[in-house]
């Protein structure tokens, strides 16, 4: 018989934490039948303590964004990039501070991401900042003729349209950016029947350290909340999936 999408987590994330004994491992959380996926960095103190994700204050600033969609948390599924706390010694004796993500660390933690995204099945990406965005170029995006990797300053606040596929055990993916599907295209480019959507978004921490940030965020928020309704009522959420091709 084969596993629920829960049970499934349940495994991966087991295996995940007895690869990574002795850190403080916090995995996703929340409706694994959601079309949504959002993707953040790391948990910090907070996310360790209450043990899911964005619960703390960048966690709050994410409010917004499930009022603006008219959706609760618990509809969407919340993970990380990489599923454990980074940190280093604070200036305070036996204080602990979190520190940036290593390309190293985005990388090994990336199998795990991928599983997710295959059993969760999204019908759309949302990456929150430069970190999960670098882990989905990682994944998806690299062997793309178009682009090699996607930065936070050229694609916030864009729809693109890509093919994902990944084969049953996980170890090959292809995918291909195919389109941005709201305008974004290029002349004469066709559009898939199935493709997923990835939309960057800024990390809502980075709007509460750069309040310049924070009407681009805003901004590209809007945007969002604007097509989502559009992109789910045209998209086929069970169908995207079918043409997986492996390479
Ligand atoms: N909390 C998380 O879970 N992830 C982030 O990226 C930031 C805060």
């Amino acid at each position: 018989m084969a596993l629920s999408k829960a049970e499934q987590l349940r495994r991966l994330y087991d295996e995940y934490a007895g690869q990574r004994q002795g850190l403080e491992v916090v995995t996703g959380s929340g409706d694994p039948d959601s079309r949504i996926m959002l993707i953040g960095e790391a948990p910090g103190k907070q996310e360790v303590l209450e043990g899911k994700p964005f619960v703390g204050k960048a966690g709050r600033i994410l409010d917004d964004f499930f009022a603006c969609l008219a959706i609760k948390r618990d509809e969407v599924y919340i993970t990380n990039a990489i599923k454990y706390r980074l940190e280093k010694p604070g200036r305070r004796s036996y204080s602990r501070v979190n520190r940036p993500a290593k390309r190293q660390e985005i990388l090994a933690d990336s199998f795990c991401l991928l599983e997710e995204i295959r059993i969760i099945h999204p019908l759309l990406l949302v990456t929150l900042g430069n970190v999960a965005l670098t882990a989905i170029s990682n994944l998806f995006f690299a062997k793309s003729a178009k682009k090699e990797i996607l930065h936070i300053g050229e694609t916030h606040g864009r729809l693109m349209g890509f093919r994902a596929g990944v084969s049953d055990d996980s170890r090959a993916v292809f995918s291909e950016c195919v389109a941005d599907p709201y305008g974004l295209s290029r002349e004469g480019e066709e559009l898939p029947e199935n493709d997923t959507g990835l939309f960057p978004l800024y990390h809502p921490a980075s709007i509460i350290y750069n309040r310049s940030l924070e009407r681009v965020y805003r901004e590209d928020l809007a945007r969002l909340c604007g097509i989502l309704p559009d992109m789910f009522r045209t998209g086929d959420p069970t169908g995207y999936w079918r043409n997986v091709t492996v390479l």
